[in-house]
């Protein structure tokens, strides 16, 4: 599976499957120490219109990014196992469409992610990220359930 691909992104966002999809990364990562793996958080953009309290809102941003520096040094530790070039990333705007425009611009061969994540609504085998990943991504998607 790995043959012949150079980088792997992992589309992390601290749930349990985006854990799992950690490990099978690294699973992968381990077949071949050329392969370069990403693991990417992304944090919405504030939006004026809908945030007309300014305070609350970029209070609420800076409590999203600091929890993500923390989640994103966890993993780096994680990383630290593997030989590999790693890199982690903390995006920032809307988690569907930033996830697709890193693959598309950083020669992203694969994308490994959660079918769900923190959103609470199971219904769905799919959650709204992953569902707009795998039909809008170029390059493969392996979706850990
Ligand atoms: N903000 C994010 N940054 C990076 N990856 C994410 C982010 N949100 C979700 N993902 C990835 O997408 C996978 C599926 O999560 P998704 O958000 O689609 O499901 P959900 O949270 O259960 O549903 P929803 O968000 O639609 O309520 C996660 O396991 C993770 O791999
Ligand atoms: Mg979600």
């Amino acid at each position: 599976m790995v043959k012949d691909m150079s980088k792997i992104v992992v589309a992390y966002d601290g749930s349990e499957l985006s854990k799992k999809a950690l490990e099978r990364a690294i699973y992968l990562a381990k077949r071949d120490e050329k392969l370069e793996l990403n693991v990417i958080t992304a944090i919405p953009r504030l939006i004026p219109a809908v945030y007309n309290y300014g305070v609350t809102a970029v209070t609420e941003h800076e409590a999203k990014l600091k929890n993500a520096k923390e989640i994103m040094l966890e993993v780096e530790e994680t990383l630290n196992v593997i030989p590999n070039k790693t890199e982690t990333y903390i995006l920032d705007g809307n988690p569907a469409q930033a996830i697709e425009e890193f693959a598309e611009n950083n020669n992203v061969d694969l994308i490994v992610m959660g079918s769900r994540g923190l959103g609470g609504i199971k219904e769905l085998f799919l959650g709204s990220v992953s569902h707009h990943v795998v039909q809008k991504a170029k390059c493969e998607v392996f979706i850990v359930k």
